[in-house]
């Protein structure tokens, strides 16, 4: 047996690896070792779950965005960017129709956007779990004060997301302007966990200068923070920012992160990202057969998807779109998978 897949078996059975073999690992791993770990995190993800893929409905509620971040499109520097901000109306509205779809989860993700103050956002989560207090409800809008996370969580947020983006302070300062540091992201995370959130990290996968080393910091600090959630997407350019010209992330390295993940958290909820479905055509589904066991379709109004626009060509229609939710349900049938009408909460396993 290889060396490869030695070191794939010794991650499973200790859940972590040193930094140099998690780097060989990112590095040397060839399309017979992808097989071998995939088969080994979807044979975890089936005992953690079933035949259970949990569903999340997004709501793009923001596009307004006071950072800077070089990969994003929505950054402030981009004066091409579509702003627009939905009403509470237009966002209760969402999780109305979403609600009927079957979602049992939302989640509220935007840009950092100052309009939205804690006391505006905390009358729209009270009034949403007030409303559905059968769901779960997820932040995913930036860095904010302790005492602001603190605030939505007694509204009643269940959930935070906030990717780390990459765990490596030089990586860090190579994708987001001075103003904005690692340290100060690690810190929002700590918190969102000490305050009791199901708490979400999570990077891109080939961002511009990223190599095996940073991936396996990734991989560390995931294994340190303990996470409930792992976001983890392909890098792809955006044509108005300044990495307009970089090349980006590929779905083998994507889906071989993922499996990764699985087998550092087996309990863990990863989703197939919008991303990686942007790029593959079945991206959900190899995502899936990789480990992950979280879909999250579109349920913005469909006037302003294409407004909110991280990368190019990111899809919001077809199986992407909540409305055809009917037609994601076939498509996880083909592979065996049901889409259960449940929070789909994290359980320690
Ligand atoms: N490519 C891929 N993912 C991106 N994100 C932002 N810009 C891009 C891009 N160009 C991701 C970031 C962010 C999440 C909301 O979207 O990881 O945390």
């Amino acid at each position: 047996m290889g060396y490869i897949r030695e070191l794939i078996q010794q991650l499973e059975e200790e859940r972590i690896l040193p930094r140099k073999e998690l780097t060989v690992l990112l590095e040397e791993h060839t399309p017979e070792d992808d097989r071998y770990l995939y088969e080994r995190a979807d044979r975890l993800r089936r005992l953690s779950f079933g035949n259970q893929i949990y569903i999340r409905g997004l709501i793009e509620f923001s596009s307004y965005c006071k950072n800077d971040c070089l990969y994003c499109g929505l950054r402030r520097s981009n004066s091409h960017a579509e702003r627009y901000r939905l009403t509470s109306e237009e966002i209760l509205d969402c999780c109305r129709v979403g609600y009927q779809l079957g979602f049992r989860t939302f989640v509220l993700q935007s840009g950092e956007d100052g309009w939205y103050t804690d006391r505006r956002m905390c009358d729209l989560i009270a009034a949403i779990k007030q409303e559905w207090p059968d769901c779960a409800l997820t932040l995913s809008i930036g860095e904010k004060s302790r005492d602001s996370y603190q605030a939505y969580f007694d509204a009643g947020a269940d959930r935070y997301l906030l990717r780390h983006e990459t765990a490596n302070a030089c990586h860090y300062a190579r994708l987001h302007p001075p103003e904005q540091t690692l340290a100060s992201r690690m810190e929002c995370l700590r918190s969102l966990k000490e305050i009791g959130y199901q708490t979400g990290c999570g990077f891109m996968v080939g961002s511009p200068g990223q190599t095996a080393a940073e991936l396996a910091d990734d991989l560390l600090f995931i294994h340190e923070f303990q996470p409930e959630m792992v976001g983890i997407g392909p890098f792809i350019p955006h044509h108005d920012t300044p990495f307009a010209h970089e090349a980006a992330g590929t779905v083998e390295q994507t889906l071989f992160c993922l499996a990764l993940v699985r087998l550092i958290l087996p309990g863990v909820l990863l989703p197939a990202t919008t991303a990686l479905g942007t790029i593959d055509p079945f991206g959900r589904e190899k995502g899936i057969h990789a480990g992950a066991n979280v879909i999250m379709p579109n349920l913005s109004p469909s006037d302003v998807r294409r407004k909110y626009m991280l990368y190019d060509n990111k899809i919001s229609a077809g199986d992407e779109a909540a409305e055809n939710l009917a037609d994601l349900k076939a498509r996880m049938e083909a592979i065996g998978c049901q889409i259960p009408v449940s929070r789909g909460d994290y359980r320690k396993i």
